[in-house]
């Protein structure tokens, strides 16, 4: 299953993880189990078993997966019993361990996925001596296998780490994501945003006016690859993807706002586009990964331009690479 490879592949790109000697594996999947034991190799000792056994484990594992464990247990609505598992989870981790929860969201309303993430990434849970535990968020992508053989864009995975300590963003706001998505992006303004700048877009001018600025890449390689930051609703992503043959991978870290990148992706269904969420400063992509970069109104709002830039032009471009804001 490559399922397995690629969420290895995802979480082991994160600088700021443990590397994996021990993971634990909780799911009802034998041939899941499998697949991971190949793709870790020998040399990671892997532990299978039901999300209970966790329960009394202490900083013992370097990676905890859990495979449509919040389904089968009913985990989704019951966010106490949630709660409880990832402080669990966090107790059992090693510091800098990696948490990866994969489920398939398209059997749940398209907004338990900003809900979720949204739980995740502020969950604070205290250890037996009172100290804070909590994640780091690193990413939610889309699971390959499931969008390309079964046309599933909604089959997710979300990959955390246990934070070494608790830093706030500012009082009241304990992530950049959850400032975005308190402040500018509530759910509210999103709509309204779309509302004022027309459908698909969180920026002027529409359809007309992103393709006059994808027409400056010149002649367009259709099949090759484009990253999108700050993607925003996707309307630009999806334009790339029909009228150019791009493969767009758009990333943003508001929850509000790529949800409904996400909902229009399952509806039509185009596999040429892609989205993550991730913060474009923290998720590390691998070298020369893209043959563009584009980005339309949303560099402004990066705090540190110098990291975004080097990482675009020392990562991201290859040959043909053009960027606009
Ligand atoms: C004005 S919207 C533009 C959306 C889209 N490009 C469009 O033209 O419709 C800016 C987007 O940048 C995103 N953004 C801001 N900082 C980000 C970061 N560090 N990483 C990823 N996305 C970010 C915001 O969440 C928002 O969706």
């Amino acid at each position: 299953m490559a399922v397995a490879r690629e969420i290895i592949a995802s979480f082991q790109s994160n600088p700021s993880a443990t590397k994996v000697k021990t993971a634990f594996l909780a799911t009802e999947d034998a041939s899941m189990v499998k697949a991971f034991r190949d793709a870790f190799g020998a040399e990671v000792q892997i532990t299978n078993g039901g999300p209970l056994s966790l329960n009394t484990k202490k900083e013992e594992y370097d990676a905890i997966i859990l495979c449509n464990v919040l389904d089968d247990w009913n985990l989704i609505k019951r966010r106490h019993h949630l709660g409880d598992l990832l402080k669990n989870v966090l107790t059992a981790l090693k510091k800098s361990g990696t948490l990866v929860i994969r489920e398939d969201m398209s059997r749940h309303p398209i907004t338990t996925i900003p809900d979720l993430t949204k739980f995740f990434d502020v969950f604070v849970a205290q250890d037996s001596e009172g100290n804070g535990l909590t994640f780091d968020f690193y990413t939610t992508k889309q699971v390959e296998d499931s969008l390309y053989s079964k046309q599933d864009h909604l089959d997710l995975y979300w990959i955390l780490t246990r934070a070494p300590k608790i830093v706030v963003y500012e009082e009241k706001l304990a992530t950049f994501r959850d400032f975005l998505d308190k402040t500018q992006y509530t759910e509210d303004n999103v709509r309204s945003y779309e509302w004022i700048f027309g459908e698909n877009f969180i920026s002027p001018g529409g359809l007309d006016e992103n393709r006059k600025f994808l027409q400056r890449y010149g002649t367009i390689k259709p099949g090759a690859k484009m990253l999108d930051i700050g993607v925003g609703i996707g309307g630009g992503a999806r334009q790339a993807a029909k009228e150019f043959g791009l493969h767009v991978l758009g990333v943003d870290l508001s929850t509000n706002m790529i949800v409904h990148a996400f909902e229009r992706n399952q509806r039509d269904q185009d596999c040429r586009v892609k989205y993550q969420i991730s913060d474009i400063l923290v998720y590390d992509f691998p070298e020369n990964e893209f043959d563009y970069v584009f980005s339309r109104d949303a560099i402004h709002h990066i705090p540190d331009q110098d990291l975004l830039f080097a990482k675009i032009y020392v990562s991201f471009l290859q040959v043909l690479g053009f960027f606009y804001k």
